[in-house]
């Protein structure tokens, strides 16, 4: 676990990051959640790394889908750490690799204003060029990876090949970007991991959210949105008392520490992302019936919503005083109910759905219900 030091040099400059360059599952079965990933949400196979591209302790697929890079491996032996990692947490999110220009100095500065190191500096070298990289210790075993790809022109990195898969079929899923990654956290430690981003790589808050905004009979949290200023947003959450189990907890409890919660990527057309990703069996969190009426008030000055096919799809909708989006949840995509996905259109609106979120609870609860762990 990374701990904030207390003898941080905050002279230095923080990290200067140019965007996260692709997230990393470490999955019980690459082969297939790589697959689930092409099929249902429409990525496309780009590279491959294994045993036989000369990579013997894993396989690992590269997936890409507008600017969405996703990267999934799986171990090939029982000593390896991933194996260690899908026994303790099942599958999840290992790694929100980062961009930089300058690995060194970006690792020099993460430490010396209080961050853990868990890989120093390194070149990894091939015919195609060289990607340095560095690795900083987040919440529970998750990690940023340091990331200079600027001088390798070969398929992502060394050992990868590119992918001769052709993707498969299905309606165009138009995803373009990420738009923000959430993690959740212990009772009592927001503020400490808030302070960590904040101090260790220069964030700033960008959005706070307390437990009396974001509850329902059941279930509350607490959420801080930080982000780089501009394209890395990382929302934080930890539970809040409730009169249940909340779904942050719930969470915890099945993730066995801190975690990636959600991913949310971004489409210009929801509708029709959301009809394609139905289409090739996507399953969404249901919303309660009521929350259309309710959702028509407070959208009453944006005209020329497409209600109908909203309501049809469970298309969520929220505004703030920028704009409005549309966003929608996916069930976990995980055997525990810990990690889903969010597709979000914004149209101004700089904000995450607030006003949904006692309507996401609600029906995310009756799902807990289910399982019996409400
Ligand atoms: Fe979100």
């Amino acid at each position: 676990m990374a701990l904030v030091h207390h003898d941080a040099d905050l002279s230095i400059a923080p990290p200067r990051l140019g965007g996260v360059d692709h997230l990393e599952w470490w999955v019980g079965n690459a082969r297939t959640f790589a697959g689930f990933l092409c099929s249902v949400f429409g990525f496309e196979p780009v590279a491959y790394a294994g045993p036989e591209t000369g990579r013997p302790d894993r396989a690992s697929y590269l997936l890409r889908q507008g600017t969405v890079t996703f990267m999934v491996s799986g171990a090939l032996h029982p000593e390896s750490p991933i194996a260690d990692h899908v026994r303790r947490h099942g599958d999840g999110i290992r790694d929100i690799a980062f961009l930089v220009d300058d690995v060194d100095a970006a690792y020099d500065a993460a430490l010396a204003r209080g961050g853990t190191g868990l890989r120093p500096p390194a070149d990894d070298t091939d015919g195609h060029g060289t990607v340095r990289h560095a690795a900083i210790a987040t919440y529970g075993d998750t990690v940023h990876t340091l990331l200079d790809r600027s001088r390798y022109h070969g398929p992502f990195a060394p050992t990868f090949e590119r992918s001769d898969l052709p993707p498969p079929a299905g309606p165009p899923v138009g995803i373009t970007r990420l738009d923000h990654v959430v993690g959740n956290v212990e009772l009592g430690s927001l503020e400490r991991w808030v302070g960590f981003y904040e101090q260790v790589f220069g964030f700033s808050q960008l959005l706070h959210f307390d437990d009396e905004q974001i509850s329902t009979e059941y279930s509350a949290l607490m959420s801080t949105v930080v982000w780089n200023g501009e394209t890395v947003v990382m929302p934080i959450n930890e539970p809040a008392t409730g009169r249940r189990k909340s779904q942050i907890e719930e969470y915890l409890d099945f993730y066995g520490t801190p975690g990636v919660q959600h991913i949310a990527l971004r489409t210009d057309d929801i509708v029709a992302t959301v009809r394609a990703l139905r289409a090739r069996g996507l399953r969404f969190m249901a919303v309660p019936s009521a929350y259309y009426d309710d959702a028509k008030a407070r959208l009453a000055e944006v005209e020329g919503l497409p209600w109908a096919a909203l309501e049809e799809l469970a298309i969520l909708v929220d505004r703030d005083l920028d704009g409005y989006l549309l966003q929608i949840f996916t069930e976990t995509v995980t055997d525990r109910p810990t990690v889903f996905f969010e597709i979000i259109q914004r149209e101004g609106a700089k904000g995450f759905g607030e006003g949904n979120f006692k309507a996401l609870f609600e029906a995310i609860e009756r799902a807990q219900a289910r399982r019996g762990n409400l």
